[in-house]
């Protein structure tokens, strides 16, 4: 399909607004719900529909929006159109909406059809974008629309006879009996290229904000004969735009809680779905169990009958089927193997590769060490660049020395290694398969397999010492020498 084929879609998204409710020094358009800026959701929403061209009108912060647009694109590359490169257009100044689709205009002037929308609405779903695409049938133009409790504020919709619309008068322009409409316009429309190009330079800005709207083309509309198609959205908070932080949290609880639901009616448990957050990028599978608390980030995929215990925060990490994270774990581009277990109060960093059925206890930090099948690590550890070989026994207290505060080494451990209790490994360093490792031992040197290493100290037992000690003090006292000078064992010996 080319852009000039007679299907080509341009989405334009409108994220030039100052977004002053927020008081943020960041566009408003890229405040997060669960990890992901509001304009992501939209352009992920938008993307799947399969547009030849995205474009998003920028203003305030426009470097930064621009920054995020180019991280979105890349993250997103397999999973869009081919050639698709969204781009960003620079409104210069806040002449409304109409303007902003004018300064979009060289985008997609070569479509054939132009969708546009809010980055500040992020709960749209590419469902409902379908529908609206389909509301416009052979006519000019479709809009979303909503029936509101209180809709003041927004553009209402005014129909004609068959239930068309034939105007938009925006709230700040309406007299008593127009603000009594609960009919309001959500502001997302899906309008013929053509059609567009002839009526953005027709607006005039005669209102009471002085701007170009975007909404008078529903009367220019109406007057070439063809009224635009109302799409009326049944669930409100889908069309919900957020303008402060309180809007930023419920809109938050709402994507929590669609999201959550669809996992559950998928097969996953949640002990607590209102606490715990799952990111749109998140795969989950059948059987497995969320504690509460517990948070999914990034591309985090959890394998079937796994279960992940309170207050666990993973990102990016890859589960396996019917491993057990116990609770108030922390995780980061990790690998966890079928049936492992992990934790409580175990973190495991970037590149941390768990195979099956390892253990790795309270207290231990992992941080690019690969743990074969079995291995154990059960307690107060840290292993940092670390190969550690299949049924390997990492006692308590063993750290490897990774860093020598210039440069990091690497320690690796063959298959079945024990290390005793409150061992160092100094690397570089290699241990043979089978290595013993005696506690309380500073290993420097590279261990032969099935060698035993112990660097500890020998062990000195005085019968009675701490009797006589305990005399030689008391006779100290009695004869007023200074008592409080303590007598170690090597004066009184
Ligand atoms: C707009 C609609 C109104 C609708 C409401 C729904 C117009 C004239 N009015 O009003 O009918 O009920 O949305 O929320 O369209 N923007 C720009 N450049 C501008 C102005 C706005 O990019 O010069 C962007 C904003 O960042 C925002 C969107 O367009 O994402 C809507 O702008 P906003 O100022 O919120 O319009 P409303 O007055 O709410
Ligand atoms: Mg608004």
């Amino acid at each position: 399909m080319t852009a000039h084929s007679t299907s080509s879609l341009a989405v334009v998204v409108l994220a030039a607004g100052l977004g002053k409710r927020m008081f943020s020094q960041k566009p408003k358009v890229l405040h997060e719900l669960l990890g992901e800026p509001m304009l992501g959701h939209v352009l992920t929403a938008a993307a799947a529909l399969q547009p030849s061209k995205i474009v998003v009108v920028c203003g305030h912060g426009r470097a930064q929006v621009e920054a995020f647009v180019q991280t979105w694109t890349q993250r997103q590359r397999a999973s869009l159109p081919a050639g698709l490169q969204p781009r960003c257009v620079e409104q210069p100044y806040q002449g409304g909406t109409g303007h902003a689709v004018l300064c979009a205009q060289p985008e997609w002037s070569d479509c054939d059809e132009v969708l546009i929308l809010y980055g500040d609405t992020p709960l749209l779903t590419t469902e409902t974008l379908g529908e609206l695409r389909r509301a416009r049938g052979q006519g000019v133009l479709s809009l979303l629309v909503g029936e509101l409790a209180d809709p003041s504020g927004y553009g209402r919709v005014i129909r004609d006879a068959h239930g068309q619309v034939s105007r938009i008068i925006e709230h700040k322009d309406a007299d008593a009996t127009t603000r009594a409409i609960g009919l309001i316009n959500a502001g997302m429309m899906c309008v013929a290229a053509p059609f567009l190009a002839t009526a953005l330079p027709q607006l005039r800005p005669d209102n009471a904000q002085g701007e170009l709207y975007l909404t008078d083309l529903l009367a220019l509309a109406a007057a070439a004969g063809s009224p635009g198609n109302p799409h009326l959205v049944d669930d409100r908070r889908e069309i919900a735009g957020v303008n402060n932080r309180a809007e930023l949290a419920t809109a938050t609880a709402h994507l929590r809680e669609r999201i959550n639901r669809s996992w559950q009616v998928q097969g996953v448990t949640f002990d607590n779905p209102a606490t715990t957050s799952v990111g749109a990028a998140v795969t989950l599978n059948a059987d497995c169990h969320l504690g509460a608390q517990v948070e999914l980030r990034g591309a985090t995929t959890i394998g079937a009958g796994a279960r992940i215990d309170t207050g666990c925060v993973l990102t990016d990490c890859e589960v396996a089927e019917n491993a057990h994270i116990f609770p108030y774990c922390v995780a980061t581009a990790a690998t966890i193997g079928p049936r492992a277990h992990v934790g409580p109060f175990a973190h495991l960093r970037t590149g941390t590769v768990l195979e099956s059925e390892v253990k790795v206890g309270n207290f231990v930090e992992t941080k690019k060490a690969h743990l074969g099948p079995r291995a154990k690590a059960s307690h107060l550890s840290y292993l940092g660049d670390a190969e550690i070989g299949a049924d390997c026994n990492i006692g308590a207290g063993t750290i490897t020395c990774n860093y020598d505060g210039v440069d990091k080494f690497r320690t690796i451990l063959g298959r079945g290694v024990f290390i005793g209790s409150d061992s160092q490994l100094v690397a570089p360093i290699t241990l043979g398969d089978d290595a013993y490792v005696g506690a309380g031992t500073t290993v420097t040197a590279d261990v032969p397999a099935g060698a035993l290493v112990v660097t500890r100290a020998a062990t000195t037992v005085k019968l009675g010492w701490v009797a006589k000690k305990r005399q030689a003090r008391a006779a100290a006292k009695a004869s007023g020498a200074d008592a409080t000078r303590p007598a170690g064992p090597a004066e009184s010996h």
